[in-house]
């Protein structure tokens, strides 16, 4: 209990260390302010989410921490410093911009780091490790500042990254998160339950974001909550499409464009199978196979109805198809 406690305050620490170093150092302001002024991220939007900057030096925040009278173990714990085979700590992050994670109360229970290299050896992202306060597959990075926009608009997007989530919001969308850093788990649907049924997904226009969101539809629909999906072209992310058209467009793009499962899953897989008659019909299977994931009986009839006008097949023929699918899962 305690432990935990000295894990959060060494966080909180390391987070006002780096938002220090962001706004106030002279590396901090030129190299990651810029950057982030260079991306399109507004001041009230970075001072709003904490971001922030470390270093580029070996040990500037182990060594700070350690001045402030902060217990090496914690710092260990965190995964914040890292020890090497001679015995001595040095910082997980250096020389990247920051970004802290929030639990949903609010508290600081890990961090993502962005280098500022283009060099492809380099990883993109850094993220803390699990820690006996940071479970990633239980967290979503922004709930804190979505839970409320969530709960009064009835629905939450769901984004990939950490840059989506900041955007979006600076678009004045403010109920959206992101399953950073890992795929999106069974925890991170529960945990988005607890404010609304409503999931709207609005992953990368590439191909491994088409295939995330197809993965994370079926997952959504098991746990029985409503999901959309809005795609973006041109292989923009939500960040990325939202500084190309702008945030009023970008707003009215993504409540304007939302598909449902069936049509999105539908669109995607009848692009890929041309005019493919056997083809066709594993589509109008694998349409099949996520309505026998939806647990509520009626839901899966009205989309069984939606998915026979789309597809131009018989009601009573999807539905026994239905049938088959469920009784063997039984
Ligand atoms: P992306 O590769 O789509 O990055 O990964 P991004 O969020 O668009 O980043 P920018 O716009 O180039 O800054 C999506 C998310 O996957 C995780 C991060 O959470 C990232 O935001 N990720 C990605 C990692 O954890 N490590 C990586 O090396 C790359
Ligand atoms: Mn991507
Ligand atoms: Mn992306
Ligand atoms: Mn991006
Ligand atoms: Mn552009």
């Amino acid at each position: 209990q305690n432990a935990r406690e000295s894990l959060y305050v060494v966080s909180q620490f390391a987070a006002n260390y780096f938002e220090k170093q962001l706004w106030e150092s002279e590396d901090g302001r030129a190299i990651g302010l810029s950057y982030f002024k260079e991306r399109g991220f507004r001041e009230d939007i970075i001072r709003k989410f904490n971001l922030g900057y470390s270093p580029d030096v070996w040990d500037a925040l182990t060594l700070e921490a350690v001045n402030q009278q902060h217990v090496e173990t914690f710092l260990e714990k965190t995964g914040l410093s890292i020890r090497n085979d001679k015995g001595k700590l040095y910082d997980r992050f250096r020389g990247r911009v920051m970004f802290p994670i929030h639990n949903f109360t609010g508290r600081i229970i890990g961090f993502g780091g962005r280098t500022l290299k283009t060099d492809k050896n380099v990883p993109k992202y850094v993220n803390s490790p699990e820690s006996d306060i940071y479970h990633k597959s239980n967290v979503l990075y922004g709930l804190y500042h979505a839970k409320k926009a969530t709960r009064d608009l009835d629905n939450c997007y769901l984004v990939e990254g950490y840059a989506d989530v900041l955007s979006v919001h600076q678009a004045g969308v403010e109920n959206v998160v992101a399953s950073s850093g890992t795929s999106l788990t069974i925890e991170q649907i529960k945990l988005i339950s607890r404010f609304t049924q409503n999931i709207t997904i609005l992953y990368d226009g590439d191909a491994a974001g088409v295939k995330a969101s197809l993965r994370g539809l079926d997952m959504i629909l098991e746990e029985g909550l409503n999901v959309k999906v809005v795609s973006f072209p041109d292989g923009h992310d939500p960040d990325s499409y939202m500084h190309h058209v702008g945030a009023s467009e970008f707003k009215h793009y993504i409540e304007n464009n939302r598909q449902d499962f069936i049509l999105y899953k539908a669109n995607i897989l009848l692009a890929e199978a041309g005019n493919d008659p056997i083809k066709r019909a594993e589509i109008i299977r694998d349409i099949v196979e996520s309505i026998a994931k939806i647990p509520d009986n009626i839901k899966a009839s009205v989309f069984i109805r939606e998915c026979s006008h789309l597809l131009a097949i018989e009601e009573r023929i999807l539905l026994s198809e239905l049938n088959t699918i469920k009784s063997a899962k039984q």
